[in-house]
């Protein structure tokens, strides 16, 4: 809120509050003067943004309201990344992480036509897609390695662990980003974000180097789990151990509850509802055992979550981002025993706590460390 506020104040004084946000615009001075048209594409991916994305890399796209989420419209960013890069990472995800694949095929909301549409709304916020000659990385792979753990790793972590930056192992990101992309964003870095340009702290050929090991690194993304016949819906019964006493946590701040002391009160076969807020695509992938698909972005849904007393719990992978929209929604309504399930579905997975996984579907990787 604070930041979309302090948005609106930029827009307002540049003389231009546009329902977009802030567009880049001369300042009139004519306040009667009819604003230029706006491209309805950009409109209706400014809405799907607003209400899919928004969430973790903010109203303004410029990322970091949740887990880290980086930017999408720095310029080195929207100068170096292709359409088929943003629409593959859109529709993909990067599993493993709080970004889920959000294409129909996928099992996620979005069609080709909506993601058309964040795509040019992203587009409408920086410069153009340069055209660059996509030359190879001809560097030495293993001389990269050490440059990148002393240059490197504190942010974005090794091949096995994120770290909080970007994941560079991820077989997604990889897939999608070609040599250019990566020597662009380690020359150039991503203005306005931690990550700085490496342009004169190292030699062009370091940069191959470093270029040339991310390479290395690449596998072949798993296929994704086919889709079910039906998509999961909350038509069946939805609460764990009915016959079960409550739980007896307390839930601090009136809003956590810890994930260990969700485990033990299965084990105790205690009565309760869990509620994946995450996309359904990234249920579909892996989910703790026993939860239904509650979107974040489908409230409709929550309308089967019977108001009887009964603990309901929400995850996401944030960890509190996703769960917490749909932990508000419920207490709006008036349900008493809501919570959030504090660190979410990744350190579920990191404690070996059980989960349904598709087939073929890769655990995440290590989180990073604290
Ligand atoms: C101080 C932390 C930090 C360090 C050190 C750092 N980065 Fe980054 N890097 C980031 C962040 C944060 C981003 C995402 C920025 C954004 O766009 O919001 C990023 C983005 C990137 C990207 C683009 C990823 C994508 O998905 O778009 C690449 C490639 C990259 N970094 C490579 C490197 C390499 C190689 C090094 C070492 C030479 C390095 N970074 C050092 C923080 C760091
Ligand atoms: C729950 C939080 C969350 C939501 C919601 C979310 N993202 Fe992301 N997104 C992330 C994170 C975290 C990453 C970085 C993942 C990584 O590689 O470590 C990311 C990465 C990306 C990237 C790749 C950026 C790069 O520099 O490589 C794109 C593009 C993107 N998201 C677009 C979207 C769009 C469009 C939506 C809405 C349809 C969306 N995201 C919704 C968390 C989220």
């Amino acid at each position: 809120m604070v930041r979309l506020s302090r948005a609106l104040a930029a827009c307002v004084t540049a003389g231009a509050l546009l329902a977009l946000g802030c567009e880049r615009r001369a300042p009139t001075t004519d306040r009667t003067a009819p604003t230029a048209p706006v491209d309805p594409l950009v409109q209706a991916g400014a809405a799907t943004f607003a209400r899919y994305c928004a969430l973790c890399h903010g109203a303004d796209a410029k990322g970091y309201a949740a887990d880290h989420a980086p930017s999408l419209v720095s310029s080195t960013f929207l100068e170096s990344a292709s359409d088929d890069f943003l629409a593959g990472s859109i529709e993909r995800g990067r599993p493993g992480t709080a970004m889920a694949g959000y294409a129909k095929a996928r099992g996620g909301p979005l069609g080709d036509e909506e993601v058309r549409g964040v795509i040019a709304f992203l587009r409408s916020k920086g410069p153009r897609l340069a055209e660059t000659p996509l030359a190879p990385a001809r560097g030495t792979a293993v001389w990269g390695e050490e440059l990148y753990q002393r240059e490197c790793q504190t942010c974005h972590g090794t091949r096995l662990r994120r770290g909080t930056a970007p994941w560079l192992a991820n077989p997604e990101f990889l897939a999608l980003a070609s040599d250019e992309f990566l020597r662009h964003a380690v020359t150039r870095g991503r203005p306005g974000t931690d990550m700085r340009a490496f342009a004169g702290a190292l030699h062009r050929e370091q940069i191959e180097d470093l270029v040339s090991m991310l390479r290395a690194w690449q596998t072949t993304p798993p296929e994704p789990p086919p889709l079910p016949p039906a998509m999961p819906g909350m038509e069946g019964p939805i609460v764990i151990h009915p016959e079960g006493k409550a739980p007896t946590w307390k839930a601090r701040d009136g809003r956590f509850v810890a994930i260990d002391d969700v485990k033990r009160a299965l084990d105790e076969r205690r009565r309760m509802i869990i509620l994946d807020a995450r996309a359904t695509s990234d249920w579909l992938q892996v989910h703790v055992k026993g939860s239904v698909s509650a979107p974040y972005y489908e409230p409709a849904r929550l309308d089967a979550v019977p108001d009887d007393g009964t603990w309901v719990l929400a995850y996401c992978a944030c960890p509190h981002h996703a769960s917490g929209v749909v932990v508000d929604e419920l207490k709006r309504r008036g349900y008493p025993n809501v919570a959030i399930m504090d660190e979410g579905i990744l350190e579920w997975q990191n404690r070996k706590y059980p989960v349904v996984r598709a087939k073929g579907a890769s655990p995440p990787p290590a989180p990073p460390r604290r």
